[in-house]
Protein backbone atom coordinates (compact mmCIF):
# COMPACT_ATOMS: atom_id res chain seq x y z
CA UNK A 1 0.00 0.00 0.00
CA UNK A 2 1.23 3.66 -0.69
CA UNK A 3 2.32 5.65 2.53
CA UNK A 4 0.43 9.09 2.05
CA UNK A 5 2.95 11.50 2.15
CA UNK A 6 3.59 13.15 6.06
CA UNK A 7 2.96 16.77 5.75
CA UNK A 8 3.87 19.89 8.25
CA UNK A 9 2.97 23.64 8.25
CA UNK A 10 6.05 25.47 9.97
CA UNK A 11 3.88 28.73 10.35
CA UNK A 12 4.84 31.94 11.91
CA UNK A 13 5.35 35.84 11.04
CA UNK A 14 9.00 34.85 10.05
CA UNK A 15 9.43 39.04 9.84
CA UNK A 16 12.46 37.97 8.97
CA UNK A 17 13.77 33.96 9.15
CA UNK A 18 16.10 33.83 11.37
CA UNK A 19 18.96 30.55 12.01
CA UNK A 20 16.61 29.76 14.82
CA UNK A 21 13.84 28.78 12.84
CA UNK A 22 16.36 27.33 10.06
CA UNK A 23 17.27 24.84 13.00
CA UNK A 24 13.84 23.98 13.52
CA UNK A 25 12.99 23.65 9.78
CA UNK A 26 16.02 21.14 9.46
CA UNK A 27 15.13 19.39 12.14
CA UNK A 28 11.55 18.53 11.11
CA UNK A 29 12.36 17.37 7.82
CA UNK A 30 13.87 14.51 9.31
CA UNK A 31 10.51 13.93 10.61
CA UNK A 32 8.00 14.76 7.86
CA UNK A 33 8.33 14.33 4.09
CA UNK A 34 7.22 17.92 3.17
CA UNK A 35 7.41 20.99 4.91
CA UNK A 36 5.40 24.03 3.94
CA UNK A 37 6.89 26.97 5.59
CA UNK A 38 3.54 29.38 5.63
CA UNK A 39 3.91 33.04 6.24
CA UNK A 40 0.83 34.68 7.94
CA UNK A 41 -0.52 37.32 6.19
CA UNK A 42 -1.82 39.53 9.00
CA UNK A 43 -3.51 42.72 7.25
CA UNK A 44 -3.66 44.56 10.69
CA UNK A 45 -0.04 43.88 11.85
CA UNK A 46 2.84 45.92 10.13
CA UNK A 47 6.13 44.04 9.90
CA UNK A 48 9.15 45.08 8.78
CA UNK A 49 9.14 43.36 5.68
CA UNK A 50 5.86 42.96 3.57
CA UNK A 51 4.96 39.53 3.16
CA UNK A 52 5.87 39.16 0.04
CA UNK A 53 9.31 39.86 0.82
CA UNK A 54 9.38 37.48 3.97
CA UNK A 55 8.20 34.53 1.29
CA UNK A 56 11.10 35.55 -1.11
CA UNK A 57 13.23 35.59 1.27
CA UNK A 58 12.72 32.50 2.71
CA UNK A 59 12.42 30.69 -0.88
CA UNK A 60 15.82 31.88 -1.58
CA UNK A 61 16.98 30.65 1.73
CA UNK A 62 15.44 27.02 1.09
CA UNK A 63 16.11 27.48 -3.09
CA UNK A 64 18.00 23.86 -2.88
CA UNK A 65 15.84 22.08 -0.74
CA UNK A 66 13.15 20.27 -2.79
CA UNK A 67 11.35 19.29 0.76
CA UNK A 68 10.33 23.08 1.60
CA UNK A 69 7.39 24.61 0.08
CA UNK A 70 6.87 27.99 0.81
CA UNK A 71 3.73 29.59 1.38
CA UNK A 72 1.69 32.75 2.57
CA UNK A 73 -1.86 32.25 4.69
CA UNK A 74 -3.75 34.19 6.56
CA UNK A 75 -7.13 33.02 8.24
CA UNK A 76 -7.70 29.94 10.55
CA UNK A 77 -3.88 28.06 10.73
CA UNK A 78 -5.77 24.66 11.24
CA UNK A 79 -8.31 25.59 8.52
CA UNK A 80 -5.03 26.08 6.40
CA UNK A 81 -3.57 22.92 7.31
CA UNK A 82 -6.40 21.36 6.64
CA UNK A 83 -6.49 22.56 3.18
CA UNK A 84 -3.10 21.65 2.49
CA UNK A 85 -3.48 17.90 3.72
CA UNK A 86 -0.84 18.42 6.27
CA UNK A 87 -0.84 16.56 9.76
CA UNK A 88 0.89 18.61 12.16
CA UNK A 89 1.62 22.05 12.71
CA UNK A 90 5.01 22.35 13.43
CA UNK A 91 6.30 24.82 16.11
CA UNK A 92 9.81 25.36 18.22
CA UNK A 93 9.70 26.38 21.47
CA UNK A 94 13.01 28.02 23.06
CA UNK A 95 12.56 29.17 26.77
CA UNK A 96 9.52 28.55 29.39
CA UNK A 97 8.79 32.17 28.34
CA UNK A 98 7.21 30.42 25.35
CA UNK A 99 5.40 27.85 26.69
CA UNK A 100 2.61 29.62 27.56
CA UNK A 101 1.41 31.39 24.80
CA UNK A 102 2.25 28.13 22.43
CA UNK A 103 0.33 25.74 24.94
CA UNK A 104 -2.57 27.83 24.42
CA UNK A 105 -2.52 28.43 20.96
CA UNK A 106 -1.97 24.29 20.61
CA UNK A 107 -4.42 23.66 22.67
CA UNK A 108 -6.74 26.07 21.01
CA UNK A 109 -5.91 23.98 17.45
CA UNK A 110 -6.72 21.15 18.57
CA UNK A 111 -9.93 22.29 19.89
CA UNK A 112 -10.72 23.67 16.34
CA UNK A 113 -8.85 20.99 14.65
CA UNK A 114 -8.69 16.87 15.80
CA UNK A 115 -7.23 16.36 12.47
CA UNK A 116 -3.91 18.49 12.88
CA UNK A 117 -1.67 17.81 15.96
CA UNK A 118 0.91 19.94 16.87
CA UNK A 119 4.75 18.88 17.37
CA UNK A 120 7.23 21.12 19.31
CA UNK A 121 10.61 20.69 18.68
CA UNK A 122 13.28 22.37 21.18
CA UNK A 123 15.05 25.07 20.19
CA UNK A 124 18.93 23.99 19.64
CA UNK A 125 20.54 25.55 22.45
CA UNK A 126 22.72 27.61 20.39
CA UNK A 127 19.68 29.72 19.41
CA UNK A 128 18.05 30.20 23.04
CA UNK A 129 18.19 33.83 22.44
CA UNK A 130 18.04 34.26 18.89
CA UNK A 131 14.44 35.95 17.79
CA UNK A 132 13.72 37.78 14.90
CA UNK A 133 12.40 40.99 17.00
CA UNK A 134 16.50 41.27 18.58
CA UNK A 135 18.18 40.60 15.13
CA UNK A 136 16.31 43.90 13.73
CA UNK A 137 17.27 45.82 16.58
CA UNK A 138 20.75 44.76 16.19
CA UNK A 139 20.75 45.35 12.77
CA UNK A 140 19.23 48.85 12.62
CA UNK A 141 22.19 50.13 14.82
CA UNK A 142 24.77 48.78 12.53
CA UNK A 143 25.19 45.21 14.72
CA UNK A 144 26.83 42.01 13.24
CA UNK A 145 24.37 39.64 12.51
CA UNK A 146 26.60 37.41 10.68
CA UNK A 147 25.66 33.48 11.57
CA UNK A 148 22.53 34.39 13.36
CA UNK A 149 20.06 34.90 9.98
CA UNK A 150 21.19 33.17 6.36
CA UNK A 151 22.70 35.39 3.19
CA UNK A 152 19.38 36.22 1.44
CA UNK A 153 17.95 37.63 5.09
CA UNK A 154 21.17 39.43 6.18
CA UNK A 155 21.59 41.39 2.18
CA UNK A 156 18.34 42.32 2.67
CA UNK A 157 18.44 43.27 6.52
CA UNK A 158 21.80 45.97 5.54
CA UNK A 159 19.46 47.24 2.48
CA UNK A 160 17.10 48.10 4.88
CA UNK A 161 18.89 49.69 7.56
CA UNK A 162 21.67 50.73 5.01
CA UNK A 163 20.89 54.30 6.55
CA UNK A 164 21.50 53.72 10.19
CA UNK A 165 25.26 52.32 9.67
CA UNK A 166 26.48 54.99 11.98
CA UNK A 167 27.92 53.74 15.39
CA UNK A 168 26.86 54.59 18.82
CA UNK A 169 26.97 58.40 19.74
CA UNK A 170 26.37 60.30 23.38
CA UNK A 171 22.95 61.92 22.60
CA UNK A 172 23.99 65.07 25.69
O1 LIG B 1 5.82 33.64 14.55
P1 LIG B 1 4.60 33.85 15.37
O2 LIG B 1 4.15 35.29 15.25
O3 LIG B 1 4.80 33.42 16.80
O4 LIG B 1 3.42 32.93 14.74
C1 LIG B 1 2.12 32.96 15.27
C2 LIG B 1 1.13 32.17 14.39
C3 LIG B 1 1.19 32.61 12.94
C4 LIG B 1 1.49 30.69 14.44
C5 LIG B 1 -0.30 32.37 14.99
O5 LIG B 1 -0.53 33.72 15.15
C6 LIG B 1 -1.41 31.79 14.12
O6 LIG B 1 -1.53 30.60 13.98
N1 LIG B 1 -2.25 32.67 13.53
C7 LIG B 1 -3.35 32.27 12.66
C8 LIG B 1 -4.69 32.51 13.34
C9 LIG B 1 -5.16 31.31 14.13
O7 LIG B 1 -5.30 30.21 13.62
N2 LIG B 1 -5.42 31.51 15.42
C10 LIG B 1 -5.99 30.47 16.29
C11 LIG B 1 -4.96 29.73 17.05
S1 LIG B 1 -4.54 30.58 18.48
Amino acid sequence: MEQKEKIAIYPGSFDPLTNGHIDIIDRGRKIFDKIIIAVLHNPSKKGLFPVKERVAMIKETFKNSNSIEVDSFDGLLVEYAEMRGAIAVLRGMRAISDFENEFQMALMNRRLSRKVQTVFLMTGLRWIFTSSSIIKEAAQFGGDITGMVSNPVKLKLEEKFEKFKNRATRTK
